[in-house]
């Protein structure tokens, strides 16, 4: 399959999908990068990895309809049958996930649906929970809301502060995600409704 990411910072998922697709372990291959941020360290990965970026930078738009106008034809472009948001850090407008519905899966960094939106990790230490992890999901309109197909969890140490926990989710984020575009890349996962069934290996 063709796959895009779209990233806006660090990029360390994205590395760990390149990684994955590297050792052979995901059908397809990486086709774009997107980015809304021109100093995404995500465009050094891809020049790296002999990935074409593509930078919608968001700073150039007056309005962010505009911006999502050529994010939408940056998307159609690519021509990828899966959309990898990987810390891609803007809430994506209704038009474009209706495009690419069923498509678009987004990694989150706590176990859904508790505590979606930002700092999702930050969120879970301030409550309280003994239980921390992340979450690879299709994405719908809602925020952070789609069908589940993979989560991993981590224990919340007594002593844990934000750049421990963080450490310690990222680490499964880059299990997680690879897992998920690989299934996603062999036609292994059935949506109906709100659930995503992962159908076995065939030999
Ligand atoms: C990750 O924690 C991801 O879950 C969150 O943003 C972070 C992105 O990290 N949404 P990176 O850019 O993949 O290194």
């Amino acid at each position: 399959k063709r796959i895009a990411v779209l990233a806006s910072g660090r990029g360390s998922n994205f590395q760990a999908i390149l990684d994955a697709l590297a050792r052979g372990e995901i059908n397809g291959a990486c086709v774009a990068l997107i980015t809304d941020n021109e100093d995404a360290y995500a465009i050094e990965r891809a020049k790296a990895a002999g990935v074409p970026a593509v930078v919608v930078n968001f700073r150039n738009y007056p309005t962010k309809a505009a911006f999502e106008a050529d994010l939408l034809a940056a998307m159609h472009a690519a021509d990828a049958d899966l959309f990898v948001c990987a810390g891609y850090m803007r809430i994506i407008g209704s038009e474009i996930i209706r495009a690419f519905a069923g498509k678009m899966i987004n990694i989150h960094p706590a176990l859904l649906p508790a505590f979606p939106g930002l700092h999702g990790q930050r969120q879970a230490l301030e409550y309280g929970v003994k239980i921390a992890g992340c979450t690879v999901h299709f994405v719908d309109e809602g925020l952070d809301s789609g069908p589940i197909i993979v989560q991993k969890a981590v224990p919340v140490l007594d002593d844990d502060d934000e750049e421990a926990l963080d450490e310690r989710i990222l680490a499964q984020e880059h299990i997680a995600f690879p897992e998920a575009v690989a299934l996603f890349c062999a036609d292994r996962l059935v949506v109906s409704g709100r659930h995503v069934k992962i159908l076995p290996e065939t030999p």
